[in-house]
């Protein structure tokens, strides 16, 4: 992918409103549950969106909006909607396209979360969730169906780093019918624009690259279509609730001015990473986008401006020494969630993918000796230096 123009302005400038109180730098923020009217006919004009005013923090609010629209514009999609967290975005989505007696597709590696929801708790609603792998375009034809109302994946994948065709698995989409949705968290807007290569819809956890710094839960949709934008906003976000508070919406909007450059310090961090975990012998197998060894090699370069700051690896060692290797690093703290100032690490098998069914886990690559790091923004050669320090322990 070429490298972006403007893309740092665009954080920093975009969709802002021309004026701000007070001519204030930054935005306020609007922390409040309602908005007044000067008459009944002003409220009755605002219920039927009649005029902008706003009316309720779970329907809109000005701190809220601005986030939503800079979403749209750097993801190039129509319009934005921002959520409590990654899941109640994900969750509105899905509940938003399907219906019972319809199915989603999903690729079979996902957040647990994410898996739970479409593998066990749609069913209840008789709703069919396949898991198929979405590298295998031939199994996922047969596999979607007149009532397919949905194709689902992540890429890079959690926690297994495959990147999937997301031009390719789109065409299958539009050849059926059914809605692509992308859970776009791992690369960030920054590297992976999904809407670009034909997606209709992009989710992320917000609580990830976007906030940037650990201190905060959100989520966000932005979709193709602003007509289906404002149907999830007003007749999904507001019935099912998980609304942002506007003060995280604010944390995020300042996170997002250095979305550009944490992203690029921490790739570069884990590129380091992988190269010395690629040289150990102690190390059975490295997952990062782009390594040759991987069938989804070639597909990154098309999609991705980089290969992101996410990898994971497997070592060579019994599971009671990987337990000790994680618990005792000094930097990667030991954590679920992404994206932060600090790297983190984690074990897939007994943390964020203890939901999946054991018996697939070593199938989908997700094994007992899989550990995942997000690299963070510390020195690399510290980082190094402590991952070296413990495998010797090993
Ligand atoms: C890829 C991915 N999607 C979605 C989520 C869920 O987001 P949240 O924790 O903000 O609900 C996560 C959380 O780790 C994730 O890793």
């Amino acid at each position: 992918m070429k490298p972006k123009d403007n893309f740092s302005t665009k954080l920093i400038h975009a969709r802002e409103p021309d004026k701000k109180p007070e001519n204030a730098l930054n935005n306020p923020i609007f922390m409040t549950s309602t908005f007044t009217f000067d008459s009944l006919e002003a409220a009755e004009a605002a219920f039927e969106f009649e005029t902008d005013d706003y009316v309720y923090t779970r329907g809109n609010n000005p701190t809220l909006k601005i986030f939503e629209d800079k979403m749209a514009e750097i993801e190039n999609g129509a319009a934005g909607v921002a959520f409590a967290s990654g899941m109640g975005a994900i969750s509105a989505t899905l509940l938003s396209l399907l219906e019972p007696g319809d199915n989603i597709v999903a690729h079979q590696i996902l957040y647990g979360s994410s898996y739970k929801l479409i593998n066990e708790w749609l069913r209840d609603y008789n709703i069919e969730g396949k898991l198929v792998d979405f590298n295998d375009f031939e199994k996922l034809d047969q596999v979607v169906d007149k009532n397919t109302k949905v194709l689902y994946m992540e890429t890079p994948a959690n926690p297994t780093l495959e990147v999937i065709d997301i031009e390719r698995i789109a065409e299958i989409a539009k050849e059926n019918d059914c809605k692509l949705v992308v859970d776009n968290t791992f690369a960030s807007p920054y590297l992976q624009n999904p809407i670009d290569q034909s997606a209709n819809i992009v989710i992320h956890s917000a609580t990830k690259y976007l906030g940037g710094h650990g201190d905060l839960v959100g989520g966000v949709v932005v979709a193709d279509s602003r007509d289906y934008a404002m149907d999830l906003k007003f007749n999904y976000l507001t019935e099912l609730g998980s609304v942002m508070s506007p003060f995280n919406a604010w944390l995020i909007l300042r996170g997002m001015k250095t979305l550009k450059l944490r992203m690029e310090a921490a790739q570069a961090n884990a590129m380091k990473i992988v190269e010395f975990l690629q040289a150990d012998e102690r190390v059975k197998s490295v997952n990062y986008p782009g390594l040759e060894s991987k069938k989804s090699a070639n597909i990154w370069e098309k999609q991705m401006l980089g290969p992101g700051a996410m990898l994971s690896f497997e070592l060579d060692a019994d599971v009671n020494k990987i337990r000790e290797f994680v618990n005792n690093l000094d930097y990667f703290k030991l954590a679920v969630s992404l994206g932060d100032i600090e790297s983190l690490i984690e074990y897939p098998f007994f943390m964020t993918h203890r939901d999946y069914d054991k018996k697939i886990l070593d199938r989908l690559g997700i094994s007992k000796y899989l550990l995942r790091i997000s690299a963070g923004l510390e020195d690399a050669e510290i980082l190094i230096e402590d991952i070296e320090n413990n495998l010797q322990k090993l």
